[in-house]
C-alpha cells in the first residue's frame, strides 16, 4: 500500500483539502500525510477538516508540521525529509508518493500513473508535464545544463524534470535517503536537486510518466520571484561538483502527447519588468566578480550598466559562464548571488527573444538539443 504526501505552505484552504480527499479516495492510499512548514492558516483548514476528510474516505489523514533537520534555510527539503521520517517510523507502506498541494489540475490518475510505474518494477517514479516555453527556466539552465556538464555519461542530463515534487518512492529509495546525511542537510529549494542525483547515483532505476493535462498551479509573477530557488539550487549543483556515480541506471520515458493551447500559449513572466531588472542594482562587487569571466560575458554583462544587452548570452557564452559560476561562485555571498541571478536572467531573456517567441515547438526542441549540445561537449574525444 501507499502513502500520499503533501508538503504545503500557505497556500488556497480549498485546492489543499480537494488534494487531500483525491488522495484518500485513492484505492492504492492507506494514509495521507500533510506536512506544514508552520502553523498558519491553512495549517488550521486542514486541521479543521481532517476527521471529516478521513471518516467520508475511511483512509487516516494526518497533520504534521515540518521538523528542523537540515543545515541550510528551513524550507522545503525539511518538510520532504519530515515525510521521508515519519514514513519509516510510523508506516510499513511500500510506497511512498509526493505531490505539491496547489495543483489545481490534481486527480487520482496523477496516483493512478505512479502506481503502474511501480508495478512496472521501477524504485522511482516521476511524474513529468508540459510546461509554457518561459516556464522552467531554472531546470533547463541550471539543472539539465549542470547535470549535462558534470555527468555527461549519466541518464541524469536526461531526465525531464529533475525539480518536479510530484514523484514515488518505494521503500528502499526512502531508506537510502534518509540514510544520506548530504540529502538530509539540504532543508531548502536544493532537495529536488539532490534527491534526483543522489537516486541514481544509489543506482536506482527510474521510470517517468507523462500527465499530459499539466500542472496548473499558482505562478509566479516575474523571474525575481525565482530568486532565491535559483540560487539554492545553483548552489546544490555546485555542492555535488565533483561526485562520482556508479553504474548505469535503468532509466524510461514515456511518450508525450499533444500539448494544449492553454500551455502552448502561454508567457511565462513578465519581460519588460525583468528586461529592467539587466541594468538596475550594480555595485562594484559585482563589476569586480566579472573579473572571472570571458571577455563576451564580461562586456556583454557591463553593456547593461549602459542600456539592456542580452543577446550575447548565448548558449555557448552561458556554458562558458556556467562553469566559471561552479568553480568560483560562493553561496551565501551577495555579491556572487546577486551575479548569478543576474546573468541567469540575461541568458532567460536571450533564449526567451531568439527561442520562445518562434513557438513552443521551435522552443522545446531548441532546449532539447542545447541540453544534447552540452552532453557532447563535457565528453572529451577519445
Ligand atoms: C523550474 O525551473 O522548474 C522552476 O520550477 C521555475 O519554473
Amino acid at each position: 500500500m501507499s502513502t500520499v504526501v503533501f508538503p504545503f505552505r500557505v497556500e488556497d484552504p480549498e485546492v489543499v483539502l480537494n488534494n487531500l480527499r483525491i488522495a484518500a479516495s485513492h484505492p492504492a492510499v492507506d494514509l495521507v500525510l500533510a506536512v506544514g512548514a508552520e502553523a498558519e492558516s491553512t495549517f488550521a483548514a486542514v486541521e479543521a477538516a481532517r476527521a471529516a476528510i478521513s471518516s467520508e474516505t475511511s483512509t487516516p489523514l494526518e497533520l504534521i508540521l515540518q521538523e528542523r533537520i537540515g543545515s541550510k534555510r528551513p524550507g522545503k527539503g525539511d518538510g520532504m525529509n519530515t515525510a521521508l521520517r515519519y514514513f519509516l517510523t510510523e508506516t510499513s507502506a511500500d510506497r511512498l508518493h509526493f505531490y505539491d498541494a496547489d495543483i489545481t489540475s490534481f486527480g487520482p490518475e496523477w496516483i493512478t500513473r505512479a502506481e503502474r510505474g511501480a508495478d512496472l518494477g521501477y524504485d522511482v517514479v516521476r511524474h513529468f508535464f508540459p510546461r509554457s516555453s518561459t516556464d522552467a527556466m531554472i531546470t533547463w539552465m541550471v539543472t539539465r545544463t549542470g547535470f549535462a556538464l558534470l555527468w555527461p555519461r549519466s541518464e541524469l542530463p536526461q531526465i525531464e524534470q529533475p525539480l518536479g515534487g510530484e514523484l514515488l518512492f518505494t521503500r528502499p529509495v526512502v531508506e537510502a535517503l534518509v540514510a544520506n546525511d548530504r540529502v538530509q542537510a539540504q532543508s531548502d529549494w536544493g532537495i529536488d536537486t539532490l534527491y534526483t542525483f543522489s537516486t541514481v547515483q544509489a543506482g536506482f532505476s527510474v521510470y517517468e510518466t507523462y500527465v499530459r493535462q499539466g500542472k496548473a498551479h499558482a505562478l509566479y509573477g516575474g523571474l525575481t520571484d525565482l530568486r532565491s530557488m535559483l540560487v539554492e539550487c545553483f548552489s546544490a549543483m555546485q555542492g555535488l561538483a565533483g561526485e562520482q556515480l556508479g553504474g548505469a541506471v535503468t532509466h524510461r520515458v514515456e511518450p508525450t502527447e499533444a500539448v494544449p493551447a492553454a500551455i502552448t500559449e502561454k508567457i511565462g513572466y513578465n519581460l519588460e519588468a525583468t528586461l529592467q531588472l539587466l541594468g538596475e542594482d550594480w555595485t562594484d562587487g559585482q563589476v569586480g566578480l566579472l573579473e572571472h569571466f570571458p571577455a563576451t560575458v564580461r562586456n556583454g554583462m557591463l553593456s547593461n550598466c549602459r542600456r539592456p544587452t542580452f543577446l550575447f548570452m548565448d548558449e555557448e557564452a552561458w556554458h562558458d559562464a556556467f562553469k566559471v559560476l561552479l568553480e568560483h561562485f560562493v553561496p551565501g555571498d551577495a555579491g556572487w548571488e546577486a551575479l548569478l541571478f543576474r546573468l541567469w536572467v540575461t541568458r532567460v531573456i536571450n533564449y526567451t527573444a531568439t527561442r520562445a517567441l518562434r513557438g513552443y515547438d521551435h522552443a522545446q526542441r531548441y532546449l532539447q538539443s542545447m541540453v544534447a549540445g552540452y552532453v557532447r561537449r563535457a565528453v572529451p574525444a577519445p
